[in-house]
């Protein structure tokens, strides 16, 4: 949730901390800080609520320092204000902390810690959790350890999970990174006479591609030259880094106004890397090379359950249908932070899909946690993250090939995934024999023109624009589809939720006249997802008694289709598609509707409010 930066070597680490900060604000953005250590172990500190342009501003006030640690938060503890903000110093003002996850035990912790405060007449600066964490520390310090014991031991403290990067005044050659849990990643750049720590690779990539992932459990010991990674049973050991290779360039905007507009127009070339080589046609085959499932698993896979959360949740219920419809065995979908607290019943032979751009959701992990205590299914994590978490987890990873997504809002990994789960359900419906290599191959060359079918999609911006225009004021939407179309209904009002703050229902047509019917009236704009298909009809149904309640009606069809766009208020026409391929030619056109809303309405689309990227804590 929040971004953690962390520098240390021979220039100014202000600068560097607050770039860095920039390049992770999709992570949290309502408040920031950054502390700088300079040789002599002078510290400063600097934190501010908003975004991180009011950081930035402050910041050449700081006096310089070649050390330092910086935050970006998204609150959890405390509202966002100036105090809560991270860093957070001990009350000796000697140790400065900044932390990502929740410290759960916090309560029990400070009222551990209140004697102590109590004795030197201090009293807690700020509202968080993670404030605990260097009264912990510097309470050990005083007690005689060295600044690594004191860590380890604070980290032991800890209930949750979390990710930490620390730095003490007395030592200001060195800063400390641990990683508990799955709180989200913590990775350390190497550079030459300098190393960086980062929430996530994109802060890194401006200064180098060498780096390593701390593991859980892991505490590293960071100066200008070299890592130490201490394990929890205290033995210690160098890293070997690793290189990656992204492009620095993969993460900047470009000349479009906002990274989600960016993404969506990539979604084509994020489809066709994650295609690339999956979909082989002679002879037929998918995934041949990437899904290192046992074949023996494959076969015996007797039902599929598909999870993840928001926009991924949404992708999981599309998948789940293909993996029926295509794969031909039993499916199911679930929200991964309802599965596992419903002690759910897995039975013998069912494959786990684990859907998860970021391959960090807590809930998802949880939820692949569940399985693997309880169950030990097999699991496969669908993913745009390689190393994440979710990949460590799995059995399997089908790793996306989407490049890095900024804006909040998911768009290409969505594409992405489905991509990745329509190969999976073939893969398993070839190893099963449930599809003849004609049948195979006639699916597999569908699947071919998904990115043609998304690149035809966004053309429709323009028609996306005039229709916000029109409803951009609007203060509700229900959004309809049927079969395949539903769960892109849902993922159409999620859209115009998450960025456009405009309420919005996704619902089952069929489902409307047993309640929802009831809000409409001539203010309330009904936009149906009705290309043709087998449910055509019944959709053309549902279009007609919205019209009856004189709702305006905005139908998204197939290019064309005379009679439904005279049937509706207004229409929006997507390239016809394969009834199993809809969502690919539908996707753009309900992104970009969301996106249009929200640019009339002058939101911060990248960075709506109240959101994270990536959703680390429960
Ligand atoms: C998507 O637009 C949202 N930002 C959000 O619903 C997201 O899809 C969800 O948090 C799951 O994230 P994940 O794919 O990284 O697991």
């Amino acid at each position: 949730m929040c971004g953690i930066v962390g520098y240390v070597g021979h220039q100014s680490a202000g600068p560097i901390l607050l770039e860095g900060l920039q390049r992770l604000e999709y992570r949290g953005y309502d408040s920031s800080g950054i502390a700088v250590i300079d040789r002599d172990g002078a510290l400063a500190v600097m934190k501010r609520e908003g975004k991180l342009r009011d950081l930035q501003a402050a910041i050449q006030q700081m006096p310089s320092g070649a050390t330092g640690i910086g935050h970006t938060r998204w609150a959890t503890h405390g509202q966002p204000s100036d105090r809560n903000a991270h860093p957070h110093a001990s009350s000796s003002g000697d140790v400065i902390v900044v932390q990502n996850g929740i410290v759960e035990n916090y309560r029990e912790l400070r009222a551990e810690l209140q004697d102590q405060l109590d004795a030197e007449g201090r009293s807690w600066h700020s509202d968080t959790d993670t404030e605990v964490i260097p009264e912990l520390i510097s309470k050990e310090l005083i007690a005689g350890r060295s600044f690594e014991d004191a860590l380890a031991y604070a980290v032991g403290r800890l209930r949750g999970a979390n990710a930490i990067a620390a730095a003490h005044r007395g030592d200001p050659d060195r800063i400390y990174a641990a990683r508990k849990g799955s709180a989200g990643g913590i990775v350390i750049g190497y550079g030459d006479g300098e190393m960086f720590v980062a929430s996530d690779l994109p802060a890194l990539l401006p200064h180098t591609t060498t780096v390593y992932h701390l593991e859980d459990g892991d505490i590293a010991v960071i100066d200008d030259r070299s890592v130490r990674i201490r394990q929890e049973n205290r033995t210690s050991f160098q890293p070997t880094p690793v290189q990656v290779d992204l492009d620095p360039v993969a993460i900047a905007r470009g000349p479009y106004r906002h990274f989600m507009l960016k993404e969506i127009h990539e979604q084509p070339r994020a489809l066709s890397d994650t295609i690339r080589g999956r979909a082989r046609l002679e002879p037929p085959s998918a995934l041949a090379d990437d899904l290192e499932l046992p074949i023996e698993t494959l076969r015996s896979i007797q039902r599929v359950l598909v999870i993840g959360m928001g926009t991924s949740l949404h992708a999981a219920m599309i998948g789940r249908w293909w993996i029926e419809q295509v794969a031909g065995i039993p499916a199911d979908f679930d929200n991964a932070s309802e599965f596992r607290f419903r002690a759910p019943l897995l039975g013998p032979s069912t494959l786990v899909v684990a859907v998860t751009q970021s391959g960090e959701t807590i809930d998802t992990l949880g939820a692949m946690n569940h399985v693997r205590q309880h169950w030990g299914a097999p699991q496969v994590a669908v993913t745009n993250v390689e190393g994440s978490e979710a990949t460590r987890q799995a059995d399997a990873s089908i790793i996306l090939r989407c490049g890095p997504e900024v804006g909040v809002a998911s768009t290409k990994t969505f594409v992405g995934s489905l991509a990745a789960l329509y190969l999976l359900a073939c893969r398993i419906g070839h190893a099963q024999g449930r599809l003849s290599p004609h049948v195979l191959t006639d699916r597999l060359e569908q699947l071919l023109t998904a990115p043609s079918l998304v690149e035809r999609g966004i053309q429709r911006a323009e028609r996306c624009a005039e229709i916000a225009q029109r409803f951009g004021t609007a203060s509700n939407f229900l959004v309809l589809g049927r079969g395949i179309e539903y769960p892109l209904a849902m993922e159409a009002a999620l859209k115009c939720k998450e960025i456009s703050y405009v309420h919005a229902e996704g619902y089952a047509a069929g489902e409307m006249k047993h309640g929802p019917i009831a809000l409409l009236d001539q203010e309330f704009p009904v936009i149906a997802l009705a290309p043709r298909g087998p449910l055509f009809d019944k959709m053309t149904s549902a279009i007609q008694q919205v019209s009856a309640r004189r709702a305006p009606v905005i139908a998204i069809g197939d290019e064309g289709d005379k009679d439904l766009s005279e049937l509706v208020d207004h229409f929006i026409g997507v390239p016809p598609a394969p009834p199993l391929l809809t969502p690919f030619s539908l996707t753009p056109v309900i992104q970009l509707l969301a996106y249009q809303i929200a640019l009339t309405r002058g939101l911060d689309i990248d960075q709506p409010r109240n959101l994270a990227k990536t959703v680390t804590v429960e």
